[in-house]
């Protein structure tokens, strides 16, 4: 185990911002998770995944623990379904391809988002028609304080829209260690409702979809709309699509007919965030190296050297006139540290 000092956190977050953290330590085994947690106890510590939601607005005066622990294991299974156990440190996209390689669904319309096993839980992932909770099984972490793992199944998790207990109550206490999947090994439930992945399927002349191909509608969606990380550096939706009232909703539609919902239940309407940020004038708008995404509005981008400060400061201009605009708060879905 090797603690680097003053070791610059660009690649480690996949906005590509260049912040240092005071050092750094690789982590791939929970015995030595549990060896520096006890011997640096009374340090400041930052936890650090894939690096796939955060925006790095200063340096990090603490001991940085990139969470690199490997490992994908079938744990049990049936003659439909299987419970899979994947490591914190895998890449949660490469674990979708071996999914889809090994016939397993539940998860291909969750292809191509960046980030690790380990996050996915804490913000519920979610893309077109699916989240994360609906194939969790359990997880296991590490408490930070005493070093002892413990099981969470999905009802401990309180999971909701981009929302879970480790983000909220439990913050900062656990480490996620791994995570356990249920799939499905026969009669795949495709979800494909969702408009754009009909859509790509048709373009592909796919009348009778497998996982595979749905994965791959959902791949050519998201290269249509979403800038790839390794090329342009991005945290993926930075804002929450807010949940409003029916009040408000209705003010919004008396002066903007077109404007997108979806129903969450009889007093809460879903309006896209990326619609409201287009309607005030902010998509493709560029800031020297900085700016916001041409073809989704939701996403904030960092065309090279921009500073973490600086789209920060974009992120609070685009809050504010949403505000004044529409009278709608738009809350950050990335963690600004
Ligand atoms: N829209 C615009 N302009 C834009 C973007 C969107 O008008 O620039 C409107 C359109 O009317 C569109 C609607 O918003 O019909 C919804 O857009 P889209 O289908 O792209 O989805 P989204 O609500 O903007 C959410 C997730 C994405 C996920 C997509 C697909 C959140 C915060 N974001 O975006 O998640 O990929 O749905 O399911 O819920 C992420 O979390 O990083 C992420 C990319």
């Amino acid at each position: 185990m090797t603690i680097i000092n003053n070791a610059s956190l660009k690649p480690f977050n996949t906005f590509g911002i260049d912040a240092n953290a005071q050092s750094y330590c690789d982590i791939s085994s929970i015995e030595a998770l549990k060896d520096i947690l006890k011997a640096q106890h009374s340090k400041p510590l930052f936890f650090l995944g894939g690096g796939s939601n955060m925006l790095l607005t200063k340096d990090i005066e603490a001991l940085v623990l990139h969470i690199n622990l490997k490992g994908i294991e079938v744990v049990s299974e049936t003659e439909d379904t299987v419970i899979v156990k994947a490591m914190a440190g895998e890449n949660w996209h490469n674990f979708v391809l071996w999914c889809l390689q090994h016939n397993y669904g539940g998860i291909e319309n969750l292809s191509l988002i960046p980030g690790n096993i380990g996050t996915a839980p804490i913000q519920n992932i979610g893309a077109y028609g699916v989240e994360l909770k609906d194939v969790f099984s359990s997880c296991e972490a590490i408490n930070v304080e005493n070093q002892t793992l413990k099981t969470f199944l999905k009802p401990d998790c309180n999971f909701g829209y981009r929302e879970s207990i480790f983000k909220q109550d439990l913050k900062g206490d656990y480490i996620i260690t791994s995570v356990n999947l249920q799939l499905t090994k026969t009669n795949h439930h495709l979800r494909i409702d969702y408009g754009a992945i009909k859509n790509e399927l048709e373009d592909l002349q796919i009348e009778n979809p497998t996982i595979q191909d749905v994965s791959k509608a959902v791949i050519a969606i998201r290269h249509s709309k979403l800038p790839d990380p390794k090329e342009i550096g991005n945290s993926g939706s930075f804002f929450k699509n807010p949940i409003v009232t029916a009040a408000t909703f209705k003010a919004l539609e008396a002066n903007f007919a077109d404007a997108p919902s979806y129903v969450v239940s009889e007093d809460e309407i879903k309006v896209p965030a990326g619609w409201l940020i287009e309607k005030a004038g902010f998509k493709g708008k560029r800031f020297k190296d900085y700016g916001v995404h041409d073809k989704q509005a939701l996403v904030l981008v960092n065309y090279g050297n921009a500073k973490g400060k600086d789209i920060f400061k974009l992120a609070q201009l685009i809050q504010k006139t949403v505000k004044r605009l529409f009278n709608i708060t738009i809350e950050t879905e990335v963690n600004i540290i």
